[in-house]
């Protein structure tokens, strides 16, 4: 495939640490850190999937993305762009280009402002449009997204599920944005609606070129809806590569429990995995402490191996003449 548009390279995230239990003077105590050390790149017109439990850190990404939080430190490029996240310019230029859909589109949509304004919104403030102008162009989103013109006029609280979710499309696409993070987005619809956005979404990607980051915990839609995909465990990505191969043949530890469906759904529709002990761990292998194929090895940190059609951070994989190989290879072979 072509080039990529978006480059992430090393993007860490941490929040200050509220709870009084942290009193600690020790820096790395005030600090939550919530995403370490991420990088992928997109392609135009490709969908990346970011799976992962609640709370593994899939929208804070995408929240970093727009420049809704400011990373720690990282090396983003858009379009071979070195974005800095303290200026203004770059942000925008962000905005312009990468658009968020959410979940939940109640939460997302005012209730009292019309269908036709609300799309408005999505179109970029320098356009200096006259009321005909912008009026085409709400027609032409709504029409991209399948939304009935009859519908402008109404209010969030008068439309479906599926068509509250069509207006937050209709208004990230409005403004040309070429890349869109979709953040669970069908996951309050009925399975029916589900399948409509999601075709409707597949259709989009061909006829504008445009690329998805799309979040989801739901593994069917994953596999649906994306050429490769990352799997996130507490913040750092622990495999990534084509979606065909890593639910064909998951090499991390974690991402083989998780495709495994050893896997429950909690009342919000997230899922959980039945570790052994739960708890990542500090030190060593964040996985270390329900890894079953845990070994030496794994009281350090390991880096992440490329595999040829994907990568994994996992000390079994490094067998390729380091010292901590062979013992990796033995711990595979068990
Ligand atoms: N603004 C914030 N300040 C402090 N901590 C935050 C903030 N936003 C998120 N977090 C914490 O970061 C972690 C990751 O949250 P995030 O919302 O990114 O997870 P998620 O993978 O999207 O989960 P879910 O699947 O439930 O939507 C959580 O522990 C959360 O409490
Ligand atoms: S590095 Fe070790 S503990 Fe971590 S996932 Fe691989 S085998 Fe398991
Ligand atoms: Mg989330």
């Amino acid at each position: 495939m072509n080039e990529s548009i978006l480059e992430v390279e090393d993007l860490t995230v941490q929040f200050k640490n509220k709870s009084k239990l942290f009193g600690s003077s020790r820096e790395e105590d005030r600090w939550k850190r919530v995403l370490n050390s991420i990088s992928f790149n997109i392609k135009q017109g490709e969908t990346f999937g970011i799976v992962g439990e609640t709370g593994s850190g899939k929208t804070t990404l995408a929240k970093t993305l727009v420049g809704i939080y400011k990373p720690k430190n990282c090396k983003v490029k858009l379009y071979g762009k070195l974005i800095d996240f303290r200026k203004r310019e770059d942000i925008l230029l962000l905005r312009k280009n990468i658009g968020i859909v959410f979940q939940d589109p109640v939460g997302s949509l005012n209730p009292r402002v019309t269908v036709s304004d609300i799309i408005s919104e999505g179109i970029p403030v320098q356009e200096k449009l006259t009321e005909p102008q912008r009026q085409k162009r709400v027609k032409e989103a709504a029409g991209l997204v399948e939304l009935p013109e009859s519908k402008l006029d109404s209010y969030p609280p008068e439309l479906s599920g599926g068509e509250k979710q069509r207006v937050s499309l209709a208004r990230t696409l409005i403004g040309g944005k070429k890349i869109l993070v979709l953040d669970e987005p069908t996951s309050s619809l009925d399975v029916s609606i589900q399948a409509q956005i999601l075709n409707l979404l597949i259709r989009l990607r061909k006829e504008l070129s445009i690329s998805y980051i799309f979040i989801t915990h739901d593994l069917n839609v994953i596999k649906y809806m994306c050429n490769r995909i990352a799997v996130l465990y507490y913040g750092q990505i622990i495999e990534q590569g084509s979606t065909y191969e890593i639910f064909e043949r998951p090499r991390h530890p974690y991402a083989a429990d998780l495709i495994g469906a050893n896997i429950s759904f909690t009342s919000t529709n997230q899922f959980t995995i039945a570790h052994e002990s739960g708890e990542p761990s500090k030190e060593g292998c964040i996985y270390k402490n329900s890894c079953s194929k845990r070994f030496s090895a794994c009281e350090s940190t390991p880096p992440t191996f490329d595999y040829g059609k994907g990568s994994v951070k996992c000390w079994l994989y490094d067998y390729m003449g380091n010292s901590k190989g062979e013992a990796g290879k033995e711990a595979l072979e068990q």
